[in-house]
């Protein structure tokens, strides 16, 4: 097993390079293993059309590998430099109303555009050609953030005739398209796959299926810009860990697919500015506006475990205020700490800060990092160290176990509920993470899986909701799975062609549960449905016709099934809040046979291994000694302090982790 380390993002294109051999002993010092650079470097990289000036990444790497760091290499292309965009301008994405999106910041470019591909093939290939058996090079990160400033879809001709290949290649025949799609509907029939646009500047809405393949489309197009650089790389550099940093609450390709290409996943990790551009109330962000919000991180820690099939890690985590979100507070004292413990307690096998020293310059001359801009120690730079010295006192290594929840969350369901909310706050990522919280809430340790059939084997409780449309294979794994499932709103309530399955809601589900959902309606803000003292429904409801082997378990004030139940399988009809919620999972958990605990408001647990680990996200001290029993502690007190981080080792875990 290998152990926890830490890392930080560096550019030394930044620095003079008579600073570089400082910097990487300062790094060494405190402990770091990691540094990651490179990924915006190309202007410095190319100056102009083909003139290569790698000597300096060369003595940059050497500076970093003599103080007995490794090195994460970034592909730069998230920066294409003026010279290239100028050679081609029509490599810019256009939004959807049509226009490019200029020079001047990063990600201008458009995924479809091959002239720009080809481009990055160039790049790259020298890059791996030239650093790929260096021995200080632990890994390769492909670009940056895929997506980030909204640059997943393009609007652009590149897109639209790469667009119209891939119709055809999925349908064949136009007939099978305008079947698919419904387009006798408003006589949107097309005679040939030319004759498709893009599905922007329409009158009113597109068709939805028309959106649902614009998306599909898309996600690819982004799986396969990234396979170009992985197979250069590994062309090069064989064997090379292979890696791409994702983002926060961002759902807009399918980072499963992607990640099937890689061999670790990594996410960029800000809880501030996540829970100041998060939907909370404002009483939710000021309570936790230090913190960040409990179950985020760890959700996307969960998240991003499944899509590095196990392997995963931080790959920027906010050291102190950042200058990106509407408001930018300073973490809590200890919370960068919190922070970086919840990782390694969800199986990271990195945790590295952004940034190394904060720029003086540019756009995020406002974003702290461990040094000041003028290279004194701030306070991340003092937790790395912190963190380190436990590390190595602790000897942790990398553990992960096979969780008994799996909760299913799927990128086509984002995408769906997007394209047709039907009540403007039918947010599904919401929707999911409010179910993560719940379960969270119970002390409970959460695997959050793609609708997948290995996934769900080997579970006691699988929960799904707003699943837009179930696969047959998935459904099939459902039934034989032996797990108690918890069904959400909106599960099976399409086809995958974007239509009303013929047998009504949840589609092929009903052979999980023999229901129809007759009639769904959204409710307003403010408004909501009794179901007796259990708690309400908001935003969404449903009315179910049920089959004789199905019961009711709970009913609205107003007549109406809102928890039906047969035999292992529940469905819950609504969007439940928060004590409707616990109260549904209560007894689902029953079923399940899941020993649940009794946590304070802002404790959170996680097991991991053999540790089990506690995290206080309150402003108070709590007592956990209940929660602890006569364990020995290897971290932490049994009074937790705001931010403390508390951990055993139990024996009997390892196999309690599993069935
Ligand atoms: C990330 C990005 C970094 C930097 C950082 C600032 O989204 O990958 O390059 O911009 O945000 O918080």
């Amino acid at each position: 097993m290998t152990r926890q380390r830490l890392g930080v993002c560096y550019y030394p294109e930044h620095w003079p390079e008579s600073r570089w051999s400082q910097d990487a002993e300062l790094m060494k010092e405190i402990g770091l293993s990691f540094v990651r650079i490179g990924e915006f470097a190309w202007s410095r990289l190319e100056p102009r059309d083909g003139e290569y000036r790698f000597e300096w990444l060369g003595r940059a790497i050497d500076a970093l590998d003599r103080a007995g760091l490794k090195i994460v290499l970034g592909t730069p292309t998230a920066t294409p430099p003026k010279w290239l965009f100028d050679k081609m301008p029509d490599m810019a994405a256009l939004d959807a109303d049509g226009r490019p999106r200029k020079f001047g910041s990063r990600r201008h470019y458009c995924f479809s555009h091959e002239g720009y591909a080809k481009e990055c093939d160039r790049i790259v290939e020298r890059l791996a050609r030239i650093f790929g058996a260096h021995p200080a090079i632990a890994a390769w990160q492909t670009d940056n953030e895929y997506g980030c400033h909204d640059t997943v879809l393009s609007y652009s001709p590149a897109a639209l005739r790469a667009f119209r290949l891939w119709l055809e290649a999925k349908y064949r025949r136009i007939e099978t398209l305008n079947q698919a799609w419904g387009n006798v509907f408003w006589s949107m029939d097309y005679r040939s796959f030319d004759e498709i646009e893009l599905p922007n500047l329409t009158v009113t809405e597109a068709n939805p299926s028309h959106l649902m393949d614009f998306r599909r489309f898309s996600s690819d197009q982004i799986v396969a810009f990234n396979r170009r650089q992985v197979e250069i790389i590994r062309r090069h550099a064989p064997g090379a860990t292979i890696l791409h940093n994702f983002m926060g609450a961002f759902v807009d390709f399918d980072h499963y697919a992607l990640g099937e290409d890689l061999n670790v996943a990594a996410w960029d990790s800000y809880p501030l500015g996540f829970l100041e551009r998060s939907s909370h109330d404002d009483d939710f962000k000021l309570r936790y506006m230090r913190v960040g919000d409990p179950d985020f991180q760890a959700f996307h820690h969960d998240l991003y475990r499944a899509c590095g099939r196990g392997r995963w890690q931080v790959m920027e985590q906010q050291p102190g205020p950042v200058n990106w979100a509407p408001w930018n507070p300073a973490p809590a004292a200890g919370a960068v700490r919190l922070w970086t413990y919840e990782a390694f307690a969800a199986g990271a096998e990195t945790v590295s800060y952004f940034r190394w020293r904060q720029a003086p310059f540019a756009q995020e001359q406002m974003h702290e990092a461990l040094l000041l801009p003028n290279a004194e120690p701030n306070e991340g730079f003092h937790v790395a160290a912190r963190v380190s010295r436990e590390l190595a006192a602790l000897d942790a290594r990398v553990e992960a176990a096979r969780a008994s929840v799996a909760l299913i969350f799927d990128y086509e369901s984002a995408w769906a509920w997007r394209i047709e909310p039907q009540g403007q706050d039918f947010a599904y990522f919401d929707l999911v993470l409010s179910i993560y919280r719940g379960l969270r809430r119970a002390g409970l340790s959460v695997d959050v899986v793609a609708p997948s059939t290995a996934d769900v084997a080997e579970r006691r409780l699988i929960v799904a909701p707003a699943l837009f449309a179930p696969s047959e294979d998935f459904a099939q794994a459902l039934a034989e799975s032996g797990a108690t499932i918890l069904l959400g709103p909106r599960i099976g309530s399409k086809t995958a062609d974007f239509q009303i399955p013929a047998n009504l809601p949840p589609g092929i589900l009903q052979r999980l549960i023999d229901i129809r959902v007759r009639r769904v309606e959204s409710l307003r803000p403010g408004a909501s449905i009794k179901i007796a003292s259990e708690g309400v429904f908001v935003r969404w409801r449903e009315s179910l016709a049920l089959g004789e082997s199905v019961q009711r378990e709970l009913t609205s004030d107003d007549g109406e099934t809102a928890l039906a139940r047969s035999g292992n399988v529940f469905y819950l009809s609504g969007w439940p809040d928060e004590d409707l919620l616990a109260n549904v999972l209560r007894r689902v958990f029953d079923d399940a046979q899941l020993s649940t605990l009794d946590l304070p408001e802002d404790i959170r647990v996680r097991d991991n291994g053999a540790m089990r680990y506690f995290f206080n996200y309150g402003p108070n001290p709590t007592d956990i000694s209940a929660l602890i029993g006569d364990e020995a502690l290897l971290l932490g007190e049994r009074i937790l302090e705001p931010c403390g981080v508390a951990a055993f080792r139990r024996d009997d875990c390892r196999t309690a982790a599993k069935l």
